[in-house]
């Protein structure tokens, strides 16, 4: 079978060689979903506007002090909240036929519970009505980080049991208004992030550590355990309102861990990262609990689950969306899972499942290898290991995979680089070349593995806010000048859809 990618130690060439030329014209299954995503607080801007409530995320990046490395907040950004009409119509006008925004539950309810803001729905409606206009079909993530703030101050958010019924009250107002208009729903993005990123609360400077008294390490379980219940039960609902008419599941966070060597402690350490990133809520494809790697290494850190809620979660996605943007070699930490198991009470105790290195060790070096630019989304080559690794050994109750993100990151700092590196920007020939790469892997996954993939999403429409990395780190197809706001499509923009015009089945 043909490798798509040149080899470790192959020269780089932007935009020519990656391409396998046994692909060229092969065609995506009829009816793959293909377009570009993003989420409510990273374009919206207009955070105090019309009724918004608070969310964690004004919170943190107000308040705390290089929460965001460039101090930068969700206030203004791409304010895509009051440009969306333009932002439609130009990605109309580009081609892009599919979008997969997320609505922000503090636009929704203000209090997180409770009154209904008008402002806020008045606004998605019309946000919907437009997508339709120019041609370009919504997909929509309900819950994309963006916690109710009252939330956090009423129970502790993720962390409580309560968090349940309030995030399905919100799911069910959303999904009943819209549900003809949109394909796929997304409940929750990446439960993976069940710490910082959505369960943050600044008094206890991570998340909720809660002055000492509160829940501490076993925080980020709790968070993970009600955010999986949350979901099953939208889900349930949602197929017994919503018969057929529709799609839901959950975004999955990962990577692909290949082990950096044959010996059997490698290979143990990259089944350890499976574990614990996406076998985690791995359940909905298997018997519905937590994998017993998981109990075991976490001993009463992890909640239990009850017979009834496994069966609740069980079957609960009708699909499986994956976040993968880049690949790792995994091997085995000094000490190994010992050393990590004695460090229990270190909050980032997950991460030391097992440690990671990226190229050379087994992976090509990607585009973004370059000293100096300190991002790891690199390796865009071992999607076609991890599209057959994650239907064929890890989940193979999956009946289709979708890839709901992809995309490669460039650092672009101060208002210098807005002026003089605006050439650059636009030139992205690393993001083109990561695109293509991605894609003929995903492409050659369903032609010569006969992997059942059904769409793909880029990551992101345009510049947006890279949370804890704030504006400094650039993941658009489409250059925001956050100054005047003005968005131009970068040569990415143009790879990525010439490779669908090339490879869409339209006949
Ligand atoms: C996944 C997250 O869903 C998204 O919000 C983030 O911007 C991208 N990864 C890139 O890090």
């Amino acid at each position: 079978e043909p490798s798509v990618y040149p080899q470790p130690g192959g020269a780089y060439h932007p935009l020519v060689a990656s391409s396998d030329p046994k692909l060229a014209g092969v065609k995506l299954p009829k009816g793959f979903k293909w377009g570009l995503a993003s989420s409510s607080y990273q374009i919206e801007g207009a955070a105090n506007a019309e009724g918004k409530g608070p969310s964690i995320w004004d919170l943190l990046s107000h308040r705390v002090e290089n929460w965001v490395a460039d101090n930068s907040t969700g206030d203004v950004l791409a304010s895509h909240y009051w440009l969306y009409k333009q932002d439609f119509a130009r990605l109309g006008a580009l081609g892009i036929k599919a979008f997969s925004p997320s609505i922000s539950w503090p636009r929704i309810f203000p209090f997180g519970s409770g009154p209904v803001n008008e402002e806020g729905v008045k606004h998605y409606d019309d946000v919907i009505v437009e997508m339709h206009k120019n041609g370009i079909r919504p997909s929509i993530t309900l819950f994309h980080w963006d916690t109710p703030l009252a939330l956090f101050h009423a129970y502790g958010a993720w962390t409580s049991p309560l968090i349940v019924d309030d995030f399905f009250n919100y799911a069910k107002f959303i999904i009943s208004r819209y549900d003809a208009y949109v394909d796929d729903w997304f409940t929750i993005n990446e439960p993976q992030y069940c710490n910082w990123q959505y369960a943050s609360y600044p008094a206890g400077t991570y998340y909720p550590a809660f002055n000492g008294t509160g829940p501490g390490v076993k925080a980020r379980f709790l968070c993970g355990h009600y955010t999986l219940l949350a979901h099953a039960k939208v889900a349930k609902w949602y197929h017994e309102e919503f018969k057929g008419q529709g799609r839901i599941t959950f975004k999955n966070s990962g990577n692909y861990y290949e082990a950096n060597s044959t010996s059997e402690a490698d290979k143990v350490a990259a089944q350890r990262n499976f574990d614990f990133s996406i076998g985690w809520f791995g359940g909905v494809w298997s018997d519905g609990d937590y994998p017993k790697s998981l109990k075991e290494t976490l001993g009463d850190l992890l909640p239990t689950l009850t017979q009834e809620e496994k069966d609740l979660i069980k079957g609960s996605c009708d699909f499986y969306a994956i976040d993968g943007y880049t690949s790792f070699s995994a091997f085995e930490v000094s000490g190994g899972l010992e050393a990590c198991v004695s460090n229990r009470t270190n909050p980032n105790f997950p991460d030391c499942a097992g440690s990671v290195s990226v190229a050379p060790n087994g992976f090509p070096v990607g585009p973004s290898a370059d000293p100096g630019v300190n991002w790891l989304y690199d390796a865009p080559t071992g999607i076609r290991g991890y599209l057959n690794h994650l239907t064929k050994v890890l989940f193979p109750s999956i009946p289709d995979i979708v890839v709901t993100e992809m995309g490669f990151a460039e650092p672009f700092e101060g208002e210098m680089a807005e002026r003089s590196g605006l050439q650059s920007a636009l030139w992205d020939l690393r993001r083109a070349d990561y695109f293509q790469n991605y894609l003929d892997n995903i492409l050659a996954a369903i032609v010569y593995d006969k992997v059942n993939v059904t769409g793909a999403w880029g990551w992101a429409i345009f510049d947006n806010f890279e949370w804890a990395s704030g504006k400094a780190v650039r993941f658009g197809l489409q250059y925001v000048n956050y100054t005047d706001l003005t968005r131009t499509p970068k040569a990415s923009m143009f790879q990525f859809l010439n490779w669908f015009k090339e490879h869409e089945d339209t006949g």
